[in-house]
This record gives C-alpha cells, structure tokens and sequence, in this order.
C-alpha cells in the first residue's frame, strides 16, 4: 500500500555526478553512468511525488557534450515521471559552453564565459543557483556582478522562501584539499544572505556529507554520486571510497531538512512495510505532548 508521507514538498538533489562518455570510467572504475541510474530507479520507484530535480555541479567530469547528453538520456525520463523541473548548476568540472548547449537549452545570446546562474520558483518556493566556478580553476568564487544580481533577486520574498545553489561549499572543511577549494571569501556571501528569505544553501563538491551555517543560515553540502571523499583518512592519507550517494530536501511542518541517502548498501538490518510500521511507531506514541 502506497501512503504519503509528512513532507509537503520533496526535492531531490545529485551533485557530483562526474558523467563521462560511454566506455569510460571515472579513475579507471567507477561507472557513474550506472550509479545514476541507481538513483533514478531509487527515486522513480518511491512514494515521491517530488517537485524538483537539483543536480549540483560536477555534471560532467569533462565537461563534454557527449557526458551532457549521457545525463540527460537519465534524467529527462525521471523527470518526466513527476512532471518536475530540474535545476542545473555548475561545477568546476563542469564548461560553461557546453553546459550552456546541452542543459540550458543554449540560452541565446549569453556570452559563452558568462555564468551559468539560474532561478525557477517551484510551488511557491524559489530555487536560486549559482555558478561559483572560474573557468581553468577549480576553487570557488562568485563576483560582484553575480552577488548584486542575486541580492536585487532576494529583495521580493518568495512566497515558500528560497533554496540557494552554490556547488563550493561557503564553508570551511577538515579536508585539507576540501578547504582548498571551497567557495574562497564566503563572507561576501554571507553579507547578501542575511536577513533574506534563504531558508537553506545547498552545496556539493566535497564528495561528502556535512552541514554548517553561513549567516545563520543552514549549509548542506551533499554527498556525490561518484565516490565518497574519505573525511577521516588514516594518518597522511586522502582516500577516495566507492560508494557515494545523494539527497532528499524536505520541507515538513515549515522547516527544510536535508538527508543523505547512501548508495551502496550491504544488506538490510530490516526491511518493513512502511504503512504498519508506521502505523506500529503511531500506536507507541501518544497523541499529547509530555508533561
Ligand atoms: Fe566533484
Ligand atoms: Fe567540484
């Protein structure tokens, strides 16, 4: 039996999904091509219904037309399935020309270094993204024109609020390389931020799950789809671990909550139907508040 859940809105976000040309793997043996696959017959095969699609930068790990395309031939179908829109935000692997072509549908007459920044409003709540890249390198930054452009957009209140897109995390990390190539000078950020209606930032390019604040506001770095960057190595090392996975973004009872869903699992520790279990949990929880 099929019931809904407590969300009233549910996004779902994939950062760094690396998609490379057919025959290629990422390292030589991560078929990123299969794990996004994964993840569209994960979401296409739950309750939904889900009113977004966020793919958070590192689309591509070659930025060529060719892993654009392989993106699109997974995403356009699960799209579809829920009737969402999705979201494209750049990564530092990402080529803002080829981005531009294959996923934005060419936006005519943009200059071809000029970012990709975008904004939809999805039932009432308003998704910013923003392109924090600098073609040739890879650490993040976001320049004036770009923090004026979204301070003059965070002036009109959304009616849901905002959800801000940025693939560098405006957060420091314990990952040396991580730190490296965060969003660099995140108080700018924080300066256009604060006081708006931007109910959470959501970030990437970490290759793990973390959280923090900017401005009071809550910072959710998801995990990739590629592989996992170990953020607890042995001692001198930096390590890449298979798995990987990506994110719901839920907004339940007036509060956004993010959650990270791991890809690979090695077994089940249970596996209940969700209708009685809840239905089991209600029935050990009084309906009255303690005290
Ligand atoms: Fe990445
Ligand atoms: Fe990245």
């Amino acid at each position: 039996m099929t019931t809904t859940g407590p969300a009233e809105l549910t996004l779902i976000q994939v950062s760094d999904t690396h998609l490379l040309p057919a025959g290629e793997l990422m390292h030589g043996r991560v078929d990123t091509f299969a794990l996004l696959e994964t993840v569209a017959a994960t979401v296409a095969s739950s309750t939904g219904p889900v009113a977004g699609i966020l793919l958070t930068g590192d689309l591509a790990d070659d930025g060529s037309p060719a892993s654009y395309r392989r993106l699109r031939q997974i995403i356009d179908p699960l799209a579809a399935t829920f009737d969402a829109p999705v979201v494209y935000a750049m990564g530092n692997h990402d080529e803002r020309l080829a981005f531009r072509a294959e996923l934005l549908g060419g936006a005519a007459g943009a200059p071809a270094d000029h970012p990709c920044d975008s904004v939809h409003l999805v039932d009432g709540l308003r998704l910013v993204a923003l392109d924090s890249t600098t073609p040739g390198r890879h650490d993040g930054w976001l320049t004036d024109a770009q923090l004026a452009w979204l301070a003059d957009v965070l002036a009109t209140p959304a009616p849901r609020g905002t959800l801000l897109i940025v693939h560098h995390p405006p957060l420091p990390s314990p990952v040396p390389t991580v730190h490296l190539l965060r969003l660099a000078a995140a108080e700018r950020l924080a300066d256009v931020v604060a006081g708006t209606d931007v109910r959470m930032i959501l970030s990437g390019h970490a290759h793990h799950a973390g959280a923090g604040a900017l401005a009071g506001i809550p910072v959710w770095i998801s995990p990739a789809l590629a592989y996992d960057a170990d953020p607890l190595p042995p001692d001198g090392r930096l390590r890449g671990l298979l798995g990987g996975g990506f994110s719901r973004i839920d907004l339940i009872d007036g509060q956004f909550v993010a959650t990270a869903i791991p890809l690979s699992p090695t077994g089940l520790v249970y596996n209940n139907d969700r209708a009685e279990q809840v239905e089991f949990i209600r029935s050990l929880t009084p309906q009255t508040t303690p005290g």
